[in-house]
């Protein structure tokens, strides 16, 4: 997969990997890595769908509508990406905490809810419940920051909530974090994540 590895200067620290939102690249949120831990090493990948020419994690049917079959597929795909980075860039594959926004939150949940190893935490921008009617791994251990909007239009209310019960339900430590400032992503909300990850990956 198309991306950016930047090595951080303390081996001890999570690698953070960044996911973008649909139509954004693996530059987007570089920034955002820096507010969170400025000593980590940054895995950012672009995602390998083209929707109109957009990058994505994964097909959609239609606005909220996703193609489920393509998601377990691409899923698996960055799964096994990040087997091949940490073995390439010599970091630690027990100790990746992704961030991802929209689209990126979306597939970071979806790793969450498809393989109990792939990743020790989450920060979640907005993102919806990627998939319905399975049974998620054990996710005791994993900590995951949802950040949600009270006026989302494309994930409501009730949805950021019912992933955070799903991700509960499945022993997740899960913080649920919420704005008024519709799908947008906002410093408000990236401080907030900051501030939850220094207090949980001390
Ligand atoms: C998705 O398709 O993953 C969500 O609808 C969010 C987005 O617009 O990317």
């Amino acid at each position: 997969m198309k991306h950016i590895f930047n090595k951080g200067t303390d081996s001890t620290r999570p690698t953070l990997l960044l996911l973008h939102g649909t139509g954004g690249n693996e530059l987007d949120l570089l920034p955002l890595a820096g507010k969170i831990e400025d000593k980590a090493s940054v895995l950012s990948v672009r995602g390998n769908v083209l929707e109109n020419g957009m990058p994505r994690f994964f097909r959609r049917l239609a606005e909220g509508v996703f193609d489920i079959e393509d998601l377990i597929f691409r899923t698996k795909e960055l799964n096994e990406f990040l087997d091949e980075a940490a073995e390439r860039y010599q970091f630690d594959r027990d100790h990746i905490v992704a961030i991802g926004y929209s689209n990126g939150a979306n597939i970071a949940a979806s790793l969450l809810f498809h393989y109990q190893q792939a990743i020790k935490g989450a920060i979640l921008h907005h993102p919806m419940v990627p998939r319905k009617g399975i049974d998620l791994p054990d996710l005791s251990g994993k900590s995951v920051f949802i950040g949600a909007g009270t006026n989302d239009p494309i994930c409501s209310p009730m949805e950021s909530a019912e992933l955070q019960s799903m991700l509960e339900s499945a022993n997740a430590k899960v913080k649920i974090h919420w704005e008024h400032n519709g799908h947008q992503l906002t410093f408000a909300e990236v401080d907030a994540a900051a501030e939850w990850y220094k207090q949980i990956f001390k």
